[in-house]
This record gives C-alpha cells, sequence and structure tokens, in this order.
C-alpha cells in the first residue's frame, strides 16, 4: 500500500459518516424532521423516497405513516445503509446506495409521490439545480419536502473556520469547511420552487437547544459537530497531534461563545424548511 493509499484511506473513515456519532442528539436531530413531514398533505402515496435517508430510523417512520407505499431510502454512504438495513428488520424500505446527484427518481422509483430530505442538501453543492428537476419529475399531486441548517454563520461554524484558518493546514482545510457551507438563503428555496410549483410554503424555526455534556466532559458543541459539520476537518487531519491542536484550540472558542451553565449549554440551530406540491394535471 502506498502512504497516498494509507492517508486516502484513514481521511476517508475520519470523515465518513458514523451512525453512532449521529445518533448522540438523535431526539433534537429527529423533531425538524417530524415537523417537515407534518406539512406533507398525501394520503395514499404510491412511492415515498427519503434521499440522504441516513440510519434510516426516520425513514422508516414514513412506512408506518403510509404504510401500503413503495418506501426508498437513499444515501451515499454504505456504513448509514448498513445502520439502516439493521434498524429494518421487517424489510419495509428499499434501501438504495446512491448520490443525490446521480440518483434518477423517475428511472429508479418510477414516479414519486413524496420526495422528503432533511438534512442533506447541505453536503450536495449542487442542489439549487438539481431541486426543479425532481420536482417537475414528480407524479401530478406530488410533494418534495426539505430541510437544512441555516447555521453557517452561526458561532459554531464561524469558529471552525476561524481556527481553520489559523491551522497550519489552512489551505487544506478551506475547501472542505466552504464546501459545506453550501445552503441557501429561504427566499432562494421560495423563489426557485414557485418557478415549478404554485403551492409552496418555505419557512424557519430556530431551535433553543438546551445540550448536557457527554461523559468524558467534552463541550456539548464540540460534540455535536463531530458528527456532521466538523466532519470534513477530521478527514483531513488524519494525524493525531495535527487533530489534537485543532480540535484543543476549537473547543476553547467554544467554550466561551457557548459557557455552561448548570443545566448545560443553549445552542441556538436555525433550519430552513420548505413544501412544494406538484400540479395535479
Ligand atoms: C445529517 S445526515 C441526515 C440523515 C437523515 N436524513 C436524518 O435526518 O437523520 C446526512 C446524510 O446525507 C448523506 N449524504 C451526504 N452527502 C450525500 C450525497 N451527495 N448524496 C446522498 N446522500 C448524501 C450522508 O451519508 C448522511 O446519511
Amino acid at each position: 500500500m502506498t502512504d497516498r493509499q494509507s492517508s486516502d484511506e484513514a481521511s476517508s473513515k475520519a470523515s465518513a459518516w458514523n451512525p453512532a456519532q449521529y445518533a448522540h442528539f438523535g431526539g433534537f436531530r429527529d423533531r425538524p424532521f417530524h415537523e417537515l413531514v407534518a406539512r406533507i398533505g398525501a394520503v395514499e402515496p404510491k412511492v415515498v423516497v427519503d434521499l440522504g435517508c441516513g440510519p434510516g430510523d426516520l425513514t422508516l417512520t414514513l412506512a408506518d405513516r403510509w404504510p401500503d407505499a413503495h418506501v426508498v431510502g437513499v444515501d451515499s454512504s454504505a456504513e448509514m445503509l448498513e445502520a439502516a438495513r439493521a434498524a429494518d428488520a421487517g424489510h419495509r424500505v428499499e434501501w438504495v446506495q446512491a448520490t443525490a446527484e446521480n440518483w434518477d427518481g423517475a428511472e429508479a422509483s418510477g414516479c414519486v409521490d413524496v420526495l422528503v430530505t432533511n438534512a442533506t442538501l447541505q453536503w450536495v453543492p449542487s442542489h439549487l439545480r438539481l431541486i426543479p428537476s425532481w420536482v417537475s419529475a414528480l407524479a401530478p399531486g406530488g410533494t418534495f419536502a426539505m430541510q437544512v441548517p441555516a447555521n453557517f454563520d452561526a458561532p459554531s461554524h464561524r469558529l471552525m473556520r476561524e481556527v481553520a484558518a489559523r491551522h497550519s493546514r489552512a489551505d487544506d482545510l478551506a475547501p472542505g469547511l466552504d464546501r459545506a457551507a453550501g445552503t441557501a438563503l429561504p427566499e432562494t428555496y421560495a423563489a426557485l420552487l414557485l418557478e415549478v410549483s404554485a403551492d409552496v410554503d418555505v419557512w424557519q424555526t430556530t431551535y433553543l437547544q438546551v445540550l448536557a455534556p457527554p461523559a468524558d466532559g467534552t463541550h456539548p458543541v464540540l460534540d455535536w459537530v463531530k458528527g456532521t459539520g466538523l466532519r470534513p476537518v477530521l478527514g483531513v487531519l488524519t494525524d493525531t497531534a495535527e487533530r489534537d491542536a485543532f480540535v484543543a484550540d476549537y473547543e476553547a472558542e467554544l467554550e466561551k461563545a457557548y459557557p455552561r451553565r448548570p443545566f448545560g449549554v443553549l445552542f441556538p440551530f436555525t433550519r430552513t424548511f420548505a413544501v412544494a406540491r406538484a400540479a395535479e394535471v
């Protein structure tokens, strides 16, 4: 094995989606999904797709709601799909490994009646181009429902970029952090969807989350971002000393921005939601 291969493998392990780390804050992460799908009015959809389904627990709630539908969970991560298959003891969902960029809903699943994509499109830089094509390919009267974080100017992410900028590997870290900053303003999603649908609902919610520190005493916001936003950094910093230096610097900044209090740490988190309904033809 070459050095390059071994470093690529280490990097892909460090930045791979980790279902266990992601599940730490399951309650906080589930709520936006449920608030999103509550706005979907479909009664008897035939095909329901969850694009970026992650560990599958939320996809299974779609199968609970529409037991007669063909429910498909799509994700690019083999680790996440393995967790999803393990959670689906009744084989109620078809699990498909594909990227959002390459997934062709109409070809893969037939006419899609409900397309849900929760907390995923921030990882898909071309999503503003893809969304109109997905909505246009829905079955008549079908629904597109998305939720993305709108926290890239929050201290958690701003400080991550600042610490990266003064790190010895700043040039290597910058592209991953830029790429993660990939969500648009709510107005942009609304305008985009109104081009292809007359029935559009876009909103934002800020959740004032109270995080408890994990047992090892790590700052809870650091523990949170380890499962998502910090992954591009961890994927680059495969050398332990380099990584520890980054994490120590970043955690010290988080301690100031999100002070520990007797009840935990207050971590405001804003999310953007959009639901659009295709015309009945
Ligand atoms: C933050 S998790 C959200 C998972 C799930 N939707 C939920 O709400 O719990 C993001 C998911 O998007 C997947 N993902 C990231 N980039 C992707 C891409 N380009 N195409 C498909 N899935 C992607 C990841 O593997 C991960 O499972």
